[in-house]
């Protein structure tokens, strides 16, 4: 089941974000992140009108995923960055896939045009479900984050909406 996120998932949300924090360079965040800013997060995107859903399954959260503003200036009013993370005791399952084209469907009901992911390089199963879900790559910047001792490459994917 899709749902909305609510300020009660922030703690099963923490959960599965910061393994991917600590271990990983998925993501270019280097500390672990509180339950609390994670509610936080949540908080924000949905009084700023952007998705924020979690994947239940039997009463449990599997995967999340939300778009944020890709910019501040407001020209950037319909263009979305968006993320998505996934417990892995649920990889390889299509969840990833079947979460990220529900949260891409609410950008579009959003009026947005262009979706944005970034995806440091090599994340193989973020790269696959971007290409699954109709983005295109549209670049990389070399060497744009520092993590655990080394400079990892940052893909940009792009998918334009009607
Ligand atoms: C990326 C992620 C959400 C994919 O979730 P998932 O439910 O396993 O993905 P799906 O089962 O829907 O598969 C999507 C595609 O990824 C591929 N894939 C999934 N896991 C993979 C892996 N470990 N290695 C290589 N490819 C993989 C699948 O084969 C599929 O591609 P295909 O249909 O062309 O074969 C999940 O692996 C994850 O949370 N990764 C860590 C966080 C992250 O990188 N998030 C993206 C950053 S925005």
């Amino acid at each position: 089941m899709i749902r909305d996120a609510t300020q009660a998932d922030a703690a099963a949300i923490a959960a599965i974000y910061n393994p991917f924090v600590k271990d990983s360079a998925v993501t270019f965040e280097v500390d672990e992140v509180p339950e609390e800013e994670i509610a936080r997060r949540i908080h924000e995107r949905r009084t700023g009108g952007l998705p924020f859903i979690v994947w239940e399954e039997d009463g449990q959260v599997a995967a999340y995923a939300y778009a944020s503003p890709y910019g501040t200036r407001e020209a950037f009013a319909r263009t979305v960055e968006l993320s998505t993370y996934l417990d892995p005791a649920f990889n390889g399952r299509g969840i990833g896939t079947r979460i990220y084209q529900d949260l891409i469907e609410r950008c579009r009901e959003l009026g947005m045009h262009l979706l944005v992911g970034r995806v440091a390089l090599p994340n193989p199963a973020s790269q696959s479900l971007h290409a699954k879900c109709g983005f295109e790559l549209a670049g990389v910047l070399p060497q744009a984050g520092y993590k655990f001792g080394r400079f990892h490459d940052l893909a940009y994917y792009t998918r334009l909406l009607d």
